[in-house]
């Protein structure tokens, strides 16, 4: 009898394992890479469980500042590789599809880029050479290591107009186009993309369609869209997200989602301009101790209703990636208020994966098999 029963917890021990074995890159795959944005900490292993659980779980990565202008190229005639190269390795060796992100942005890049040696505004010739040799010297030093790259990060306002950069007040719009045609010639296999938050906005999303179609006239390539997907409890709405997904998908455009989050906090402002700052207050802070189960409920299911959609689209969305791997290390704990606590990612605070993995894995497997 003693027998039988400790055969029966070892039968159902071994179960549950299995249940608790598998992992969101499994479950989608053939649907679309799974990623997760990583820090220099995880990729040297500093908390062995937080590398593990990215080595495990995912079957994609980008680095969240490694590979920026800004910690990549300080100064004019000053690179620095070493982390970039742990990162590129780190994704190989564990067999983890390694996207760059990103070549040009407005925000963590050098001021130097921008101005000579008056701190004048350089030339429109100047720049364009500048934004050459960066993004040669980076595309290039990881030629066929790197499966795409973020080429132009956030050039739109959310009314879609162009962002009044120092790219655009210099070169006007066609830095972007420079931008796309200088890392093709870096690295004429890696596939290159536009990424933007909030494209769920129709006049932005409007606006980078007519983007794409102006890069593909130019003979530019372009593989694909990054809509960022840095989403808040009420918004964007589904509607809206399926309505740009529609927009581009009509277009012919692929999509990645590059850096899904959905914040639980209240928040005075949704965008991701990450220049944008509030003071803090306990009351936008309400989930300090912890956050209450009818609130996990209801973030579950917002986060469902998304994943859901993404499996929909999943005929052009190639890829889906978490902006980071715990609550603990997001962003958005600093972000648009310094100090709080935030619930917006897949792994809590203890690092513990949260219920609605199984229920994004259940949804993918049920998904797959209707197919
Ligand atoms: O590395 C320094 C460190 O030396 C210093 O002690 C510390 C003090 O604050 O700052 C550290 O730099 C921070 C950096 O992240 C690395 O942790 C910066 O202050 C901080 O502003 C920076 O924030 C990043 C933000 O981009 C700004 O570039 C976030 O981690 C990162 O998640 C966020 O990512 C962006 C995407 O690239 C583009 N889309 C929007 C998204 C969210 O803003």
């Amino acid at each position: 009898m003693k027998t039988i029963f400790a055969l029966s917890v070892l039968i159902l021990m071994a179960s549950l394992d299995t249940i608790g074995q598998k992992t969101l890159r499994e479950a989608t795959k053939g649907e679309f890479l799974f990623g997760v944005a990583v820090n220099m900490k995880q990729v040297n292993g500093v908390n062995p469980i937080e590398t593990e659980l990215i080595t495990k779980e995912f079957s994609a990565i980008v680095p969240e500042n490694i590979m920026k202008p800004q910690p990549i190229h300080p100064e004019e005639n000053k690179y620095k590789w070493d982390d970039a190269d742990k990162f590129v390795a780190f994704g190989e060796k564990n067999n983890l599809t390694v996207t760059g992100h990103c070549l040009i942005w407005h925000s963590q890049i050098g001021k130097w880029f921008f101005v000579d040696e008056n701190g004048k505004d350089v030339s429109p010739e100047i720049l364009k050479e500048r934004m050459r040799q960066h993004i040669n010297a980076v595309v290039s030093r990881y030629k066929g290591r790197i499966k795409g790259w973020d080429v132009v990060n956030e050039a739109f306002e959310d009314n879609g107009t162009y962002r009044k950069s120092k790219f655009y007040q210099i070169l006007g719009k066609d830095f972007i186009k420079y931008a796309f045609q200088f890392a093709h010639e870096a690295d004429p296999n890696a596939e290159l993309y536009y990424n933007d938050y909030n494209v769920e906005t129709p006049a932005k999303c409007d606006a980078i369609v007519q983007l794409v179609k102006e890069l593909k006239a130019d003979g530019c390539r372009i593989d694909a869209v990054g809509s960022q997907a840095h989403m808040h409890m009420n918004s964007p709405t589904l509607d809206a997200t399926e309505t740009s997904f529609k927009k581009l998908k009509t277009a012919g455009i692929h999509i990645l989602i590059t850096e899904w989050d959905i914040s639980i906090l209240p928040s005075p402002y949704d965008g991701a301009n990450v220049s944008a700052n509030f003071d803090y207050s306990r009351e936008m802070d309400p989930y300090r101790e912890g956050v209450p189960e009818a609130v996990q409920q209801q973030w579950n299911k917002r986060m469902l209703d998304m994943f859901g959609l993404f499996l929909k689209y999943s005929d052009v969305i190639d890829r889906v990636t978490v902006w980071g791997l715990t609550d603990n290390g997001t962003w958005l704990n600093n972000f648009p208020i310094r100090g709080r606590k935030d619930y917006p990612v897949l792994f809590d605070r203890n690092n513990q994966r949260k219920s609605v993995v199984d229920g994004m894995i259940k949804m993918a497997e049920n998904y797959k098999s209707k197919k």
